[in-house]
């Protein structure tokens, strides 16, 4: 698989995008049943897509199923360790005649079990290990006996790790999982995601296409429009930039004061004179009303006493200093090292990166929080499965028991800031269809990570719904 700039289905390129040149695309991606069924042979069967955590499969044996668009994979666990090669993944699939090994219902998140030792299949009782390899069929002498274990055998599919994921990819030829991956993977290995934990994680069908519910969460722009109670701590002038398959979005600043290594991501000083004060309220504000994510507790905590601990003339960069100083030796004393993260890197890594095509993760030093992932569901562009969850690394032994929970959608089991992006995406995709909907026009700048989607979208389905340049260019 080559680079998005080479396959040639695009009409924009990468360097189109850092320039920031005005671009639009077309909806049917959002809304085309034609076009989600295209998905399943174009896109799915050829991205790598994280399927759960490896911490999620603690014991040889463990199993679950990931299920996207028509396609179920069984991912197993079959040696200790924490490397690709203690797992196993196969196509959930009987060779004899196409039975799911496993059973799948409609509607469910996965479906898991512990102490595999084999996968019989419920039809006709073809059995295989854990490698995949038939161990039993009934009466071989009626093919006369010309079956060969290739044709008996599971269908494998290539699996790797990053950042304490799991990851798959039906397609043999795909390049690997660090190339795909690139400098976004880099950046991020920094903070060391593999060394967090699930604090929660729940899922809902959602009356949106899956590109609509992603987008709602990939861009800054929208929480001067959406988010309006959080104006009153902070500014939030975003930028984006795109990494190749991957991109990031960050906070900019239009203060230079307010500027510093960190200020691209959640560390940064919020509104008002006395910065001292105003980092707590915003980090504060941004944990409580967004599920407790976006920070930890520590990092509240100590943002809560920067009033007692410095005067009142400290500036942006005194107190942002000293909060990370002082949350470092909370949690240091509690057993969670933090990672070092050179300033460079932790500029680099801004605030959230969009991983294509069905992610997104918000970082910081001791947390991954919030994350998205999406997928469609059945054959309904107006639906899709959507996924959050909160990563944070905690004292060992004190890593929380979590489980995907199905929740309806409230204030009370998403917090009021996700219903408010709630709240938009079944109006985007409704909007939409409207014949008066001349297109989207995103903004070059802080939209980037939704035109990226697009454009690399466009490279797997052969040209459909490219972004192309809105004639304005000088
Ligand atoms: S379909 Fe699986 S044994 Fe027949
Ligand atoms: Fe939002």
């Amino acid at each position: 698989m080559n680079r998005p700039e080479t396959l040639g289905f695009a009409n924009i390129t990468g360097k189109d995008m850092d320039e920031e040149k005005l671009v639009t695309y077309p909806t049917e991606a959002f809304l085309s049943r034609e076009y989600l069924a295209a998905e399943k042979r174009l896109l799915w069967p050829k991205v790598w897509q994280m399927v759960e955590r490896v911490e999620d499969f603690p014991d040889v044996g463990d199993w679950m199923t990931y299920n996207v668009a028509d396609e179920s994979i069984i991912v197993m666990r079959v040696a200790d360790g924490n490397s690709a090669e203690a797992f196993r993944a196969f196509h959930n699939v009987c060779p004899h005649r196409g039975r799911q090994l496993i059973s799948v219902p409609d509607g469910v998140h996965s479906v898991r079990g512990k102490n595999r030792t084999n996968f019989v299949c419920g039809f006709h009782g073809w059995t295989f290990d854990t490698d995949g390899n038939n161990t039993y069929l009934l009466d071989p002498q009626d093919w006369h006996h010309k079956l060969t274990p290739e044709m008996t055998c599971l269908s494998t599919v290539k699996l790797d790790l990053w950042g304490g994921f799991i990851y798959i990819n039906m397609d043999p030829d795909s390049v690997s999982l660090k190339e795909w991956m690139g400098r976004c993977g880099e950046i991020l290995e920094y903070f060391e995601f593999d060394k967090m934990r699930y604090k929660w994680r729940q899922w809902a069908v959602y009356p949106c296409n899956w590109k609509v519910a992603i987008e709602a969460f990939l861009e800054p722009y929208h929480i001067s429009g959406t988010h309006t109670q959080l104006l009153a701590y902070g500014d939030y002038y975003g930028a984006s930039q795109q990494y190749g398959w991957h991109s990031v979005s960050k906070y900019d600043t239009r203060e230079e004061k307010f500027k510093m290594a960190q200020s691209s991501g959640t560390v940064r000083a919020g509104k008002g004179d006395d910065a001292r004060v105003s980092t707590y309220e915003l980090i504060r504000e941004n944990y409580e009303t967004v599920m407790n994510t976006a920070s930890t507790e520590t990092l509240v905590n100590a943002a809560k006493r920067l009033v007692d601990e410095l005067p009142e003339t400290a500036t942006p960069a005194e107190c942002i200093d000293h909060w990370l100083k002082s949350a470092k030796a909370d949690d240091a004393a509690r057993g969670v090292i933090w990672p070092e993260i050179p300033p460079e890197i932790q500029a680099e890594s801004g605030l959230a990166w969009g991983i294509f095509p069905n992610q997104n993760i918000l970082h910081g030093v001791t947390f991954a929080s919030p994350a998205y992932r999406v997928r469609p569901f059945g054959d309904d562009p107006d639906k899709c499965i959507f996924e959050a969850y909160a990563l944070e690394r905690f004292p060992e032994g004190e890593e929380p028991e979590t489980e995907w929970v199905e929740c309806e959608r409230s204030e009370k089991e998403w917090g009021p800031v996700l219903m408010q992006d709630f709240s938009n995406m079944e109006f985007v995709q409704k909007g939409m269809k409207s014949a008066g909907f001349r297109g989207p026009l995103p903004n070059p700048h802080q939209e980037q990570k939704v035109v990226n989607l697009h454009r690399n979208l466009a490279n797997f389905m052969e040209g459909r719904g490219a972004p192309t340049l809105l004639d304005v260019q000088d």
